[in-house]
């Protein structure tokens, strides 16, 4: 007897489970975006951000046109707004810092928001090559991201950073031992691979390089300017991990080892998102300081943001979006 009952509370357990997690899916506040998403099929653009002067630099460009009927979803605790710029249908959120919170937005975004045909990132960063100073936007032609660190034993051979090497103030041994960058596993419908870059959409950078001539803020008030006019910089290169670096020599050695010229703590996890669902992506980044050059310490970071804005919004006003989700 006693048995049966507990059958019966069992079975009334699960019949309750299953339909708090309906309840569940039929609260979920983007559900309603999804399937009109899916009926409109109307392709739009993600836009991401992670910091708040980045978006500071957005909402001041007065670009972003939110939508009159159906501004903005929570979940998850960010904010995705819907909107407008230059015509283009766009749903922007600002992820917050560091690479793991930056792939789950970016991948919600993706999830949710099947309409979405490719992903702008723009932000600031740092420079670790004297050639490129500050205010320029860069749009990397690739990304490596150098936060996976095989960190060896005192006395191994075979890493790139050599701790010895720094010793100061001369070089010599250093139980740190040496650290070896490794590949991340980047897999998608068509293949898995290895991979230390992560490469830009070759037909993005083609439409965004209409943008060298783009004139760009050099002034963060009549007081204050930029010895040199911005620019947008193409074919460099930018390394990737949550290490904000304001160091001269690992500044010294990302350069020389991987031949970068700016440092974020964002792009590469954008680009892994969308890479791993076949989507283009593309990477404004302002210059906004020299990653622990002697010169650092600026007061540039709201002019490189909006320089990035500038940049950002000018490409979505040249791409053109596919009706169908493909490279
Ligand atoms: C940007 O604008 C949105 C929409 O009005 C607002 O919710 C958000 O707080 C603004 N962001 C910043 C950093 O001011
Ligand atoms: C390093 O990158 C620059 C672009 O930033 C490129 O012009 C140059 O050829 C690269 N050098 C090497 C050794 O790969």
């Amino acid at each position: 007897m006693w048995a049966v009952d507990m059958a019966v509370v069992v079975v009334l357990g699960l019949l309750a489970m299953a339909q708090i997690s309906m309840q569940q899916v039929l609260r979920n506040p983007l559900h309603g975006i999804m399937e009109r998403s899916t009926n409109n099929a109307e392709p739009s653009l993600g836009v991401i951000a992670t910091s708040n002067s980045a978006e500071k630099a957005l909402n001041a460009s007065g670009e972003f046109i939110l939508s009159s009927t159906n501004p903005y979803i929570d979940y998850a605790g960010r904010r995705f707004f819907i909107g407008t710029i230059r015509g283009a249908t766009v749903v922007y959120v600002k992820s917050g810092s560091l690479a793991i919170n930056v792939a789950m937005t970016t991948q919600l975004l993706l999830d949710f928001f099947i309409s979405i045909r490719g992903i702008v990132h723009f932000g600031s960063a740092g420079t670790v090559d004297d050639s490129l100073p500050l205010g320029n936007v860069v749009v990397p032609s690739s990304i490596a991201y150098t936060g996976v660190l095989n960190w060896k034993s005192f006395g191994s051979v075979g890493g790139e950073l050599t701790f010895g090497d720094y010793n100061y103030p001369e070089k010599g041994q250093n139980l740190l031992g040496t650290i070896k960058y490794e590949s991340l596993t980047l897999s998608s419908a068509d293949s898995t691979q290895r991979t230390l870059w992560l490469e830009a959409n070759s037909r993005w950078l083609s439409i965004a390089s209409q943008l060298k001539d783009l004139e760009l803020q050099q002034c963060v008030n009549p007081l204050n300017c930029l010895p040199n006019t911005p620019k947008v910089v193409f074919g460099k290169k930018a390394s990737s991990a949550d290490t904000y670096v304001n160091n001269g020599a690992y500044r010294e050695f990302l350069y020389k080892t991987f031949n970068v010229s700016i440092v974020d703590t964002s792009s590469a996890a954008v680009a892994m998102v969308s890479l791993t669902h076949g989507l283009p992506f593309i990477v404004f980044r302002g210059v906004s300081n020299s990653a622990g050059a002697a010169d650092s310490g600026s007061t540039f970071s709201s002019l490189a943001n909006s320089n990035a804005v500038a940049a950002a919004v000018e490409f979505i006003a040249l791409v053109d979006l596919p009706h169908t989700a493909s490279n």
